[in-house]
């Protein structure tokens, strides 16, 4: 087996409708876990940034898939490498809301304040939705553990 990680940036297009993003999360979902692909998509209502893992055939294909969805547009791949583990094995697809971003997280992987995945290492757009997915984990944990009531 040939894992590998693909991460790109992409720009909203005017087919976007925010409305379509439960259903495009349910649909990834479903496809990626038939076939073992993991990750994390992140959406701040401009730009896309998303990780995918898995065999390096499936990528590829899904990818190729992805890069022709006409509701985004400048695709950019930041990082394509060959892995020996995946970072994200307990996601299909997680989605990031910008919710868990803040401004602090932004500058410390971005030229600026405001987020823009082109300004983005590879390396740093890892690290970046690794970042916000502790911040998630961590604020799902204190929803969970707040006594009924509170
Ligand atoms: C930003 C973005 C991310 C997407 N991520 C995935 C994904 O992880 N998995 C998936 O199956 N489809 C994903 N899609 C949807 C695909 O582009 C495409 O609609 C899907 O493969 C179904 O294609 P089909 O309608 O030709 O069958 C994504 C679309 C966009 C715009």
């Amino acid at each position: 087996m040939n894992l590998v990680r693909l991460i790109y940036a992409s720009h909203k297009t005017e087919f976007w409708n925010d409305l379509e993003l439960g259903k495009l999360l349910e649909s990834a979902q479903r496809f990626n876990k038939a076939k073992n692909l993991t990750g994390m998509l992140y959406f701040n209502r401009k730009y896309f940034l998303q990780c995918i893992e898995g065999q390096r055939d499936d990528v590829s294909a899904l990818y190729s898939e992805i890069v022709k969805d006409k509701r985004h547009r400048d695709v950019q791949i930041l990082a394509f490498e060959e892995i020996d583990e995946r970072e994200m094995e307990h996601w299909n697809m997680c989605y990031l809301p910008d919710s868990q971003v803040t401004q602090s997280m932004v500058l410390k992987y971005t030229n600026g304040t405001d987020f823009d995945p082109f300004s983005m290492t590879g390396r740093g757009a890892l690290n970046f939705m690794l970042n916000a997915s502790r911040q998630l984990k961590a604020s799902q944990r204190d929803v969970a553990e707040k006594p009924a009531g509170h």
